[in-house]
């Protein structure tokens, strides 16, 4: 932030600075982002992969609406409803941008909304889920707060997230300034706010709504080797990364290689559930 008259001088000036600032930035270059990652064909198979990890916690056969935060143009939940197919349950996107009116002319429902103020009634939603949309809320504790009181009774989250580790902290100060100096793909709030977003405070919020959760730390392989979406040499080629993703699902199932794995991962995957009564 360059310093000057205009420059924000308390925390909440900060955020309110950086919330406007990332408000354009997704107007005017995220959305145009977000189709790129699935036109190459290895990174599409690695998406089909992460949807995938979430698709497994939503419980597709039950009623009850499933809403995402920060849903862009729909491509995660244009897969929920492929995989429902007709008679699944209802499913609902908000993001902040002009991205989310792609939604209906897949058949799906969106809502221009931040998800730092959701437009849902209380107990309405039976699956709150946030696929690398909550690390852009930059007070994300409050907002999974808000969206705590969204669930009904029975309810749950399922966050797919960037870790913050002390690896992956060094191969952003390594190679940032080579890559996303050069391609302008993260945002004001990831660029800013990327070392306060943590699991520990995710945890801690989960711990005071009384939700019981599960963890998991994924995507040490084939994420990063797309160049974290942002593209590589190896994100276009579908044989290529189906060969390192079946090489990460047999490493994964290897206790010991599975907990290297944990230390080298990019993402991590909270399943979070209200308790019913
Ligand atoms: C990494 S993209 C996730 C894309 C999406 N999950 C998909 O399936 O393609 C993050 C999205 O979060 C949205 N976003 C950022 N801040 C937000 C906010 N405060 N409220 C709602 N959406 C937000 C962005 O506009 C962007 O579309």
């Amino acid at each position: 932030m360059a310093a000057s008259d205009s420059s924000p001088t308390s925390p909440e000036d900060r955020d309110a600075h950086f919330r406007q600032l990332e408000r354009q930035w997704q107007e005017d270059v995220g959305q145009h982002l977000l189709d790129i990652p699935h036109e190459m064909p290895g990174s599409a198979a690695v998406f089909e992969r992460q949807f995938q990890r979430v698709i497994d916690h939503l419980d597709l056969g039950r009623p009850g609406v499933i809403a995402e935060v920060g849903c862009g143009k729909g491509h995660f939940l244009d897969q929920v409803a492929r995989t429902a197919g007709d008679g699944g349950p209802q499913v609902v996107g908000i993001d902040l941008s002009h991205a989310v009116h792609a939604l209906p002319a897949k058949g799906l429902d969106g809502l221009q909304a931040d998800g730092e103020a959701l437009p849902f009634a209380d107990g309405s939603l039976r699956v709150m889920v946030y696929d690398g949309a909550l690390h852009h809320l930059i007070d994300y504790r409050a907002a999974l707060h808000d969206a705590h009181r969204t669930l009904a009774p029975g309810g749950r989250f399922v966050i797919f997230e960037p870790v913050s580790s002390p690896f992956t902290r060094l191969v952003h100060r390594l190679l940032d300034p080579i890559i996303f100096k050069q391609v302008e793909y993260e945002s004001p709030i990831d660029q800013e706010y990327k070392h306060a977003f943590l699991e520990a405070p995710v945890l801690e919020a989960l711990d005071e709504l009384g939700m019981t959760w599960t963890l998991e730390r994924t995507d040490a392989l084939a994420y990063p080797m797309t160049g974290c979406y942002a593209g590589s040499v190896f994100a276009r080629s579908l044989p290529f990364m189906r060969f390192v993703m079946a090489a990460e699902g047999v490493c994964e199932r290897v206790p010991l290689v599975r907990n290297l794995l944990a230390v080298l991962a990019w993402r991590f995957l909270v399943v979070a559930t209200k308790p019913a009564k």
